[in-house]
């Protein structure tokens, strides 16, 4: 007789096997959740340290150059503006007569009123040695200007005089001079002749 056929079934056919390191997934899952802990940590840290910044920044003003500054301002300085038409002559006129008046108010010499010390000061410069076609003090250089008479003689130092030998700047070249100061100057010099 033909013994019956027995079926075996293996009880762990069609299933998926446990894995075996169940424990090892556990210190994975641990190390895992702690890594994220301290990445998590990091990046509040790193937003915070955002946040503050873009604060300070806010709430901080610039500093701003001073250099910077007026560099920028020379750059957008009109100056076309302010040397055209007529608003650039009334303010080169006022410019000048600003600093005419400043140099008038000046006292030139301590307000000396020696003719000598003013001579010795500005006028030797030329009249000395002659420079520039000047008369020297020499009586020969003078006879034709004396001829002239004095308040011309005079008049010509206050104002500048052109004439045939060469220039004569104003009161000597020094605005800050007083007519009585030129005065005193022509008067030493005419006394001084040679
Ligand atoms: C930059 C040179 C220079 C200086 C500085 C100078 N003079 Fe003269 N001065 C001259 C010249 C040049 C002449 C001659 C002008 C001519 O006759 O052509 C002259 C002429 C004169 C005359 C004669 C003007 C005339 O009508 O003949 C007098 C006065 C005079 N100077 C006074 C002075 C006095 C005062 C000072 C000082 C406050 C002075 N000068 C400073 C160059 C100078």
């Amino acid at each position: 007789m033909q013994s019956p056929r027995v079926l075996y079934f293996r009880p762990s056919c069609g299933r998926v096997a446990t894995p075996k390191g169940v424990s090892v997934r556990n210190y994975d899952l641990d190390f895992l959740k702690k890594f994220s802990l301290v990445i998590l940590f990091l990046a509040v840290v790193t937003g915070g340290l955002i946040w503050l910044s873009a604060m300070l920044h806010r709430s901080v003003p610039p500093q701003e150059s001073q250099t910077a500054i007026q560099a920028q301002l020379n750059r957008i300085a009109p100056v076309a503006d302010v040397y055209a038409g007529s608003t650039g002559a009334a303010l080169q006129a006022a410019a000048a007569a600003a600093a005419e008046a400043q140099a008038a108010s000046q006292v030139a010499y301590g307000g000396t009123l020696d003719g000598g010390e003013i001579y010795g000061n500005l006028c030797a410069g030329c009249h000395t040695a002659g420079v520039a076609g000047s008369p020297t003090l020499t009586q020969a250089d003078w006879a034709s200007r004396i001829a002239q008479g004095r308040d011309v003689l005079y008049t010509h130092a206050i104002e500048g005089f052109t004439g045939s030998t060469g220039f004569m700047p104003a009161r000597g070249g020094n605005p800050a001079l007083s007519d009585e100061q030129v005065i005193a100057s022509v008067d030493w010099m005419l006394e001084n002749l040679q």
